[in-house]
């Protein structure tokens, strides 16, 4: 009996051993199979149709991906976007409509998607622009609670709008939109997003037993319009279309407005004399900007061919979206800053090991990527959606979109809306309509999306309190995508679409609360 207990005893231990043994190996075997994260964000790189212009490289990624076509950002502005992204919560969760607080400080220690990695075993990289630089992340880019390392900013990056176009009108170098440059004569040769493509390569192929969430923020097309000069040849002028409506439209309520800018104030535009808020972009300038937007936009097209070719599809998820959209002159308006499709619409891809591409037109929303990537990874199941205001430090207020990847479109979601928002510190336009500071925003436009409508609400809005009143209202949009794809009829008032309005906005007050 004794020696069998000593066996037992014995063999008890090997067992610990072997189970040890087993155990860890598990543990680095679940380490390896644990995939890996691409996160991929463009800089205000709108949804382009293929008919504007060919972008080789994210076709062949669209191909193999979900490919959500009705993707929507939650403001069409850098810092609140990426904010809302990073953390899962919309604006008004984060109290952030401009660019000068951070979550963390102002409303609570929100947990972000690469810090839910990180904290979970990844090794997490920031590379360029993913959050936005400056107080809205702390000067940090909320390292280090989101990165396990610094995150890499490119030595270029310091001139970006530095005078470095060549005009071809002065013969000068000036800070220009339009910018088409050769590197030979760029400061250190090179342009930031060509050095953030070496970094992220090196990352990619780094040697680790831990997985990586690396996200790549791209700077183009973000104005100015800067890119290798070459890029600029694959866009022949007589192949850009103007928008087909762009025109201010008849009905549109003025506080929809704003009088971009930012392109403006570039030295080549500035010289056009266009006048303060309503002048409109001479046509020859629509046809120059919309080149260069395209000519950027294959710039950065095949950045992401090049650091695809490095990556293992076998066991990476990519994700490929952007901030917001951008207006090409559509609407007579340029640049983000409205709640107008063009403005809020971004491509969103998610290349998933083992799923097939499709498309799915069902409307969705930037704050999905957060629970779809948790969904996706398996890294946790139980986090719940934060109700208004919620202030627990992991929640979300969008949606896992793994349901949609799977099914077809007999399974669309008619439920599923996406619900944006836009500042304004007036009804009519001034010089910081378009990126009103907290303490001067007065009014707040609420937008929902569904399938076929465009609903907008322009109400009051309280910047100490974070109060709305929806019963003081400055102006009201709806437009019927069936008909109306450029928003160029303002059908509110209409009254064939009554029942229509008082549908969408009951949904919208719900959605958006007190
Ligand atoms: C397992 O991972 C640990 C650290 O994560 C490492 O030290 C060890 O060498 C790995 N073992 C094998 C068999 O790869
Ligand atoms: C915020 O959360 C981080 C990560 O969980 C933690 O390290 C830090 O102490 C928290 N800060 C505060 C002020 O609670
Ligand atoms: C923000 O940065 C400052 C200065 O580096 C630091 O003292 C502070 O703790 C940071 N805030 C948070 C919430 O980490
Ligand atoms: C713009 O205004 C300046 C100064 O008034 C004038 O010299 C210039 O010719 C104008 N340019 C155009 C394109 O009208
Ligand atoms: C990916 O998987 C395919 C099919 O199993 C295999 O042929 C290929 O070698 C794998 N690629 C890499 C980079 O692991």
């Amino acid at each position: 009996m004794l020696t069998i207990n000593k066996l037992n005893f014995n063999n008890h231990s090997n067992l610990v051993n072997i189970l040890l043994v087993i155990i860890l190996g598990k543990i680095n075997l679940s380490n390896t199979e644990k995939q890996n994260v691409l996160f991929i964000c463009v800089d205000d790189l709108r949804h382009l149709a293929e008919t504007d212009v060919l972008l080789p490289n994210l076709m062949k990624i669209a191909a193999k991906s979900i490919n959500f076509k009705n993707a929507f950002a939650q403001q069409a502005l850098c810092a609140p976007s990426r904010n809302s992204i990073l953390t899962g919560r919309r604006p008004d969760s984060l109290r952030l409509y401009d660019f000068y607080s951070y979550w963390r400080q102002t409303v609570g220690n929100f947990t972000t998607f690469p810090q839910f990695f990180k904290e979970n075993g990844y090794e997490t990289f920031s590379i360029g622009k993913i959050f936005h630089p400056g107080s809205s992340s702390n000067f940090s880019d909320d390292y280090p609670y989101s990165w396990s390392f610094e995150p890499y900013h490119p030595s270029t990056e310091i001139y970006k709008d530095a005078p470095v176009c060549e005009d071809p009108f002065t013969n000068k170098l000036q800070s220009d939109l339009i910018c088409p440059v050769s590197l030979k004569e760029q400061p250190g040769q090179t342009l930031p997003d060509l050095q953030s493509l070496e970094y992220a390569i090196n990352v990619v192929k780094r040697r680790s037993n831990k997985p990586f969430l690396l996200a790549v923020g791209f700077h183009k097309p973000h104005l100015p319009l800067k890119f290798p000069r070459r890029y600029l040849d694959k866009v022949p002028l007589n192949e850009v279309n103007l928008p087909r409506f762009p025109y201010m439209p008849d009905d549109l309520p003025l506080v929809a407005w704003h009088p971009w800018t930012d392109v403006r104030k570039r030295d080549d535009i500035k010289r056009l004399n266009i006048s303060f808020p309503f002048g409109e972009m001479p046509q020859r300038w629509t046809l120059k900007i919309r080149r260069s937007y395209y000519a950027a936009a294959l710039y950065v097209d095949d950045l992401i061919g090049q650091l695809m070719s490095y990556v293992n599809l076998n066991n990476t998820i990519v994700i490929l979206t952007s901030d917001h959209g951008w207006s090409l002159g559509e609407n007579g308006l340029w640049a983000k800053y409205s709640n107008f499709d063009v403005a809020l619409k971004v491509p969103l891809l998610f290349l998933v090991p083992g799923y097939q591409g499709r498309s799915v037109s069902t409307p969705v929303e930037l704050v999905d990527i957060f629970p779809t990537l948790l969904d996706l990874t398996g890294l946790s199941k139980n986090i719940p959606n934060c109700n208004h205001n919620d202030n627990s430090t992991l929640c979300y207020d969008g949606e896992s979109l793994k349901p949609l990847m799977k099914s077809d479109t007999t399974h669309r979601r008619d439920n599923k809306y996406a619900i944006s928002q836009y500042p304004r510190p007036s009804v009519y336009p001034k010089s910081d309509t378009d990126k009103p500071r907290l303490k001067d925003i007065t009014i707040m436009g609420y937008s929902l999306r569904t399938n076929r409508y465009r609903y907008t609400e322009w109400i009051s809005f309280n910047n100490t309190q974070f109060t709305k009143n929806w019963k003081l209202l400055y102006g009201l949009e709806l437009y019927d995508h069936q008909k109306d794809p450029d928003e160029a009829n303002n059908l509110y008032l209409a009254p064939k679409y009554k029942n229509t309005v008082k549908k969408l906005s009951m949904i919208l007050r719900s959605k958006v609360g007190v």
